[in-house]
């Protein structure tokens, strides 16, 4: 791990309090460390390049060069319910980032619960990850990866990057993260100061699969039916063929058909 000093880096509002590693494990990790250690809610840390970074449920984050891999250490005055609405918030932020950085006939849409897709291919992931201690929140590591100008080949259902879709190439890492960090200040103070209502409606006027078929893999179980709504949680509620309704708190969506 290296702390750069070139004048490449992002230019960021002054909330935040960025660090810049030419390479390392895992923001997500080199966060979590420093979240330990004391760093103050704001710490952002960008690497040009990540060696083992993590997706959710386990699984690996391929880091191409080139793309966006970043992690902020919050420490919000919420329960741990409330905070994982963040993943949420940072989803819709980095699609008001990509609205404004992408071209226009780019499709941006939400997919539960936090993947950012580009004309139906996932471009970018949010990973949470939290230490609670005695049922409230020390501190919360928001980590995003952008697929800028290359996204890995071999998975199913195919990701894209922005690049693939046709952004321009002054649309760089750099560039991307100094689009998202004040959309996310903006929608982290609405969530602060109206809950987490107006972000579900943001999100789910751009939601994938809503009201279609899916299916949802859980970690010991598969579900099929229908995406009816995002509770005021961020659960997904899941109508089953039966009628009844599944409220699913973590899990993979698919469309189907
Ligand atoms: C997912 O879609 O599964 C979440 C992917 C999150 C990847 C980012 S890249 C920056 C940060 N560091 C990590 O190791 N993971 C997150």
């Amino acid at each position: 791990m290296s702390e750069s000093g070139t004048s490449d880096h992002p230019h960021l509002p002054p909330a935040y309090r960025l660090v810049v590693l030419e390479t390392c494990d895992s923001t997500n990790s080199e966060a979590m460390r420093r979240a330990e250690e004391g760093a103050e809610d704001g710490t952002l840390i960008w690497a040009r390049r990540q060696t083992e970074g993590r997706g959710r449920r386990g699984r690996s984050w391929q880091s191409l060069a080139g793309n966006l891999f970043f992690s902020l250490v919050l420490r919000p005055d919420c329960s741990p319910q409330q905070a994982a609405q963040l993943g949420f918030v940072a989803a819709v932020a980095l699609g008001d980032a990509l609205g404004s950085v992408a071209p226009p006939m780019i499709e941006v849409q939400f997919k539960w619960p936090n993947d950012v897709l580009l004309n139906n291919r996932k471009a970018a992931g949010i990973l949470l990850e939290s230490k609670i201690v005695d049922g409230a929140m020390e501190w919360l590591v928001l980590g995003i990866g952008v697929n800028v100008e290359a996204y890995p080949a071999d998975l199913e259902p195919p990701a894209t990057s922005l690049r693939f879709e046709g952004a321009p190439g002054d649309v760089t890492a750099v560039r991307m993260l100094e689009a998202f960090a004040p959309h996310f200040m903006s929608r982290v103070n609405r969530w602060l100061d109206d809950g987490f209502a107006p972000i579900r409606r943001s999100w789910l006027n751009h939601a994938y699969g809503l009201g279609e078929q899916i299916g949802v893999d859980l970690s010991h179980e598969r579900l099929e039916g229908r995406f009816k709504d995002l509770d005021e949680n961020g659960t997904l509620i899941l109508e089953l063929p039966d009628g009844g309704t599944r409220s699913i708190a973590a899990g993979d969506v698919y469309r189907i058909g």
